[in-house]
């Protein structure tokens, strides 16, 4: 599946998509089309490289609730829910974990993720 999302980063709002596994669970990859955040800062959510680490990561954890991060720091829930932070822009990366979790939670597509996971349509 693949669903739309936006947010602040730095400079500007960020417009993309994450595709979500059939699971509802399973991250396939994001990707951002429009934004102004700096080149060579920000404007590495661009990098084909950083957009990798995202592939084969988890939203939830197996108790259902959110725990995908975009941080410096790994979260306690461990490496399989975590992407790491852009190198010298903070800002844009916590808007980026902010978006993602936004969209990803109760006030976006949680509900519909849910419905997904217990088999629903
Ligand atoms: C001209 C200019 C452009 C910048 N663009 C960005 C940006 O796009 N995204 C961002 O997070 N930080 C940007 N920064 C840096 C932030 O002001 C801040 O220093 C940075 O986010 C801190 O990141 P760090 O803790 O990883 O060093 C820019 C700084 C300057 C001077």
């Amino acid at each position: 599946m693949i669903l739309p999302i936006h947010g602040y980063g730095l400079w500007s709002t960020l417009y993309g998509y994450i595709a979500v596994e059939e699971n509802g669970n399973d991250i396939y990859g994001l990707q951002f089309y429009d934004h102004a955040e700096t080149p060579g800062l920000g404007a590495e959510v661009d990098n084909p490289r950083w957009k990798a680490l995202w592939n084969g990561k988890k939203l939830a954890d197996e108790d259902g609730t959110l725990q995908i991060s975009v941080t410096k720091t790994p979260p306690p829930a461990g490496e399989e829910y975590h992407i790491d932070a852009l190198a010298g822009a903070t800002l844009t990366t916590v808007g980026v974990h902010n978006l993602v979790n936004f969209w990803m939670g109760e006030a976006g597509y949680g509900p519909f993720l849910d419905n997904l996971k217990s088999g629903g349509v």
